[in-house]
């Protein structure tokens, strides 16, 4: 499956769903001077999270450009390390304004991800927020209890910044197999490309500013999936830089260095050449 098909099929879902499809917004947020780079797909939708603003609509859909290179989101530091991170990449996310919550939220996520994506359920793994027996409870509808595991804020508790909406949140893991490291730890104590996180679901419920956190108008869902790691899980390859997205420029890489990429003497280099190409491109 294409990156745009994965891409396309994830809006369509959602559309199908009742959301109104919102363009991505501009790298550079608009009248937000709490951050230099858009990080997340909520971004643009920030006051309509703090009941600032109103749309005409109560449910989003949106693939959007970010960047993740300062700030509290930082992925600059991973780029090269690892097979998964970048500094741009595109989000693919839904959103609730005060519609649907928990419930709707992951049966939407479970749907998409298996009927739709035909991930195999035996390789998936949740995470959800250390208090949050509700999103637990929800999960074991699907998932068996040894597979749901819980996580403290480091992991399971998003927000956007030092400021903003933010929340308990619920991610998706998937297992890319013991080749990739056969004594892994695991989820939350390890680092390494085997479990790769696919989608994270915010449930947006807090407002933090410098005087304190209070609670949003309503409930809301942020989410967020990777489009560059779905793609990879789809194409059945371990790593980003392997889909369509990247082998391209990975092969304009091999023909100005005149050589094939050698996987162990040039893979960081050539990750890190490939990446902020890609960032570069898009902040221009
Ligand atoms: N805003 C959430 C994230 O970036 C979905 O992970």
């Amino acid at each position: 499956m294409l990156s745009s098909e994965i891409r396309s099929l994830f809006i369509r879902y959602f559309k199908e769903r009742e959301h109104t499809e919102v363009p991505s917004s501009p790298l550079v947020p608009q009248g937000d001077p709490s951050l230099i780079c858009t990080n997340a797909g909520m971004v643009q939708f920030k006051s309509t999270f703090l009941g600032e603003e109103k749309r005409p609509y109560v449910r989003a859909v949106s693939s959007q450009k970010c960047m993740r290179a300062g700030g509290k989101h930082n992925d600059l530091d991973q780029v090269g390390k690892t097979a998964r991170h970048h500094t741009f990449f595109e989000m693919l996310g839904n959103f609730s304004f005060g519609d649907y919550f928990k419930k709707e939220a992951i049966s939407f996520a479970w749907e998409l991800v298996t009927d739709v994506f035909h991930l195999q359920k035996e390789r998936l793994w949740i995470t959800v927020y250390q208090d949050d027996d509700e999103a637990e409870s929800l999960w074991k509808r699907y998932m068996p209890k040894e597979r749901i595991l819980r996580l403290g804020a480091k992991d399971n508790f998003w927000q956007m910044g030092e400021t903003g909406p933010c929340g308990p949140c619920s991610e998706i893991f998937i297992d890319q197999g013991e080749t990739l490291h056969a004594n892994c730890p695991g989820i939350g104590f390890c680092d390494c490309d085997r479990y790769i996180e696919i989608w994270n679901l915010v449930f947006m419920q807090y407002n933090k500013s410098l005087a304190g956190t209070t609670s949003l108008p309503n409930p809301s869902i942020d989410t967020g999936m990777g489009l560059e790691r779905m793609t990879a899980v789809c194409q059945g390859v371990t790593s980003n830089y392997k889909t369509d997205l990247f082998a391209p420029i990975f092969g304009a890489i091999a023909q100005s260095i005149g050589r094939s990429i050698d996987e162990t003497i040039d893979m960081m280099p050539a990750r890190v050449v490939a990446d902020h190409l890609r960032a570069m491109t898009f902040l221009i």
